[in-house]
């Protein structure tokens, strides 16, 4: 075996990288625990000792003390030794609580301590095949979902999301019909449900436990026009059809996309608008590598997306939807007009529009 031979200086800055990417990882678990109890917003009420902050928090004090630690050698919260204060910076607290700038991206990183326990079970799928069932990832997967699309549809919902369809505001304004498949928790629906109370809206989704949430938050809007459905997207059948169907990322992880689409094209009337929000990449590797955000969706891909898919034989495409296999899947199904719109500050999703 002939040995290429290694240049040290190289060997070292790559441990150097190693070590930062292990370090940003338990840096995701320091922001998920800072979001999860209420420390970050603690923090961002300005500069405070441990006791302080703990306080504020109602927290246990050692432990915020560690947390710190851990934020303060991260280099998200700063550290003055003399008054033993931490602050968050306001720059930094717009990134990471609710209101204080555009996303609040501290959810998000539920994500990441979510994916991790499943670790185990996709290694094993490498090396016997098949993949981890939805089933297993639930019920937290629920909640993770929850935090990281609400922030998204509260903000874009009504006011781009709709717009976009050619005479869908008017249509809902006068009273149509629309659902939402592979809802979720359903926060869709309350949005719309509220904005259009002459308008019926149905959510289907296969998680009874995230419909029971979805049902909770409607009567607690006192919504009487939205209602949820236990139904797998892939056996979609309607007595009555939609003036218009959405779908938020849930058709890159289906087991059978084309089969979805197709339902979804029959249970829409003739002229009515199906609008899909999913992730948005380019068929090649090597096209998605500008995308900063690559490695954490091919990342998601490996550990969620792609495994629940695998676990029923099914088409595996994964969280790098292309937009090439997009738009031939939505033709096969028998759409039109596919209009492709971007997501303002993220370049990782795109809305697609089209017409039955
Ligand atoms: C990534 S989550 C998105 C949830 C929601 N649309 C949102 O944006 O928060 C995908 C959802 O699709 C649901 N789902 C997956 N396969 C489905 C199927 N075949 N039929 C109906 N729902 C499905 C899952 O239970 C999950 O709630």
């Amino acid at each position: 075996m002939i040995e290429t031979p290694v240049d040290p200086a190289q060997v070292e800055g790559f441990m150097g990288r190693v070590m930062s990417m292990y370090a940003g990882a338990m840096l995701n678990y320091m922001i998920d625990i800072g979001h999860r109890t209420g420390l970050l917003a603690a923090a961002a009420d300005g500069a405070a000792t441990s006791e302080e902050l703990a306080g504020r928090a109602g927290l246990t004090e050692r432990y915020v003390r560690e947390w710190l630690a851990t934020m303060v050698s991260g280099g998200i919260v700063e550290y003055d030794p003399p008054t033993r204060t931490y602050t968050l910076p306001p720059a930094h607290a717009a990134c990471l609580i609710d209101g204080r700038g555009p996303i609040n991206l501290a959810p998000f990183a539920a994500f990441q301590t979510h994916l991790a326990k499943h670790v185990h079970q996709v290694a094993r799928a490498f090396k016997e095949g098949g993949g981890v069932p939805y089933a297993e990832y639930r019920p937290e997967f629920t909640d993770v979902m929850d935090g990281a699309s609400r922030g998204f549809l509260d903000a874009f919902l009504l006011d781009y999301c709709v717009p976009l369809v050619p005479g869908l505001a008017d249509r809902l304004t006068a009273g149509g019909r629309v659902a939402d498949v592979g809802c979720g928790t359903g926060h869709a629906l309350v949005l719309l449900g509220r904005a259009y109370p002459q308008s019926t809206f149905v959510g289907y989704d296969i998680d009874d436990a995230a419909l029971a949430r979805g049902r909770a938050e409607a009567a607690g809007a006192g919504l009487t026009n939205v209602r949820y459905e236990a139904c797998d997207a892939a056996r979609l059948v309607v007595d009555e059809p939609f003036d218009a169907i959405f779908v938020f990322d849930a058709v890159h992880d289906q087991v059978d996309p084309a089969r979805v689409l197709r339902r979804i094209h029959d249970a829409l009337r003739p002229g009515g608008f199906f609008v899909m929000k999913e992730p948005h990449a380019a068929d090649a590797l090597e096209d998605n590598l500008l995308n900063p955000m690559a490695p954490i969706l091919y990342g998601c891909s490996t550990l969620h997306c792609l495994p629940i898919s695998l676990a029923h034989g099914g088409a595996g495409i994964g969280t790098m939807f292309a937009e090439g296999l997009a738009r031939q899947l939505l033709a096969d199904a028998g759409f039109t007009g596919i209009d492709v719109h971007p997501v303002a500050g993220d370049p990782a999703d795109a809305v697609y529009v089209c017409t039955k």
